[in-house]
């Protein structure tokens, strides 16, 4: 069972969180045993927090934080078009052509994708609250997964019991649907 928070945080995102794509984050690695999909709900669910406390439109924070590294490959591997250095600057983009490409985000969802690396991406600033608190949420979390901070944490089990949820939920509709 889900906190109160945690239901109203899937309220905003249920639709991402419980499609096929989405899902496919949890086949690629973020920091250590972090899987991208975890990476993006942590990110996301820090948005949610920050966005209610600081009166920003939750909704945008919470699903632009979900899309925000929907880049959908193994960033360590590198191959003709790619490298990890390439990568950090590169994937803003693809995962605004991906997200327009599998849902129907807004402008202003994808303008916050889009800028989530700043200052890293110098031409691509932040350029609304939310757009702040995503870029503010990912270097938190990335930072925290990078040095361990987040392995044993409750902030993390907190995380993993909505991932298990998610998980759960696609499978009790799978079995509905067949
Ligand atoms: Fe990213
Ligand atoms: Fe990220």
């Amino acid at each position: 069972m889900l906190t109160k928070n945690l239901m109203e945080f899937h309220s905003y995102v249920k639709d991402l969180s419980l499609s096929d794509t989405v899902m496919q984050m949890d086949n690629f690695m973020q920091h250590g045993d972090i899987t991208t999909l975890e990476h993006v709900i942590a990110v996301s669910y820090t948005s949610y927090i920050l966005a209610k406390r600081w009166n920003a439109d939750v909704r945008t924070a919470v699903r632009g934080a979900m899309l925000h590294d929907l880049y959908l490959y193994d960033w360590h591997i590198k191959t003709e078009e790619r490298t990890p250095l390439t990568h950090t600057f590169n994937h803003p983009k693809t995962s605004v052509a991906n997200a327009k490409k599998y849902f129907k985000p807004t402008e202003k969802e994808l303008k916050i994708v889009r800028s989530h690396m700043w200052p890293l991406t110098l031409f691509h600033c932040p350029t609304s609250k939310e757009a702040f608190i995503l870029t503010l949420a990912d270097k938190y979390c990335a930072w925290n997964e990078s040095f361990g901070i987040y392995d044993n944490s409750a902030y993390r089990k907190k995380i993993k019991s909505y991932l298990v949820f998610v998980k759960k939920t696609r499978a009790s509709q799978n079995l509905k649907n067949r």
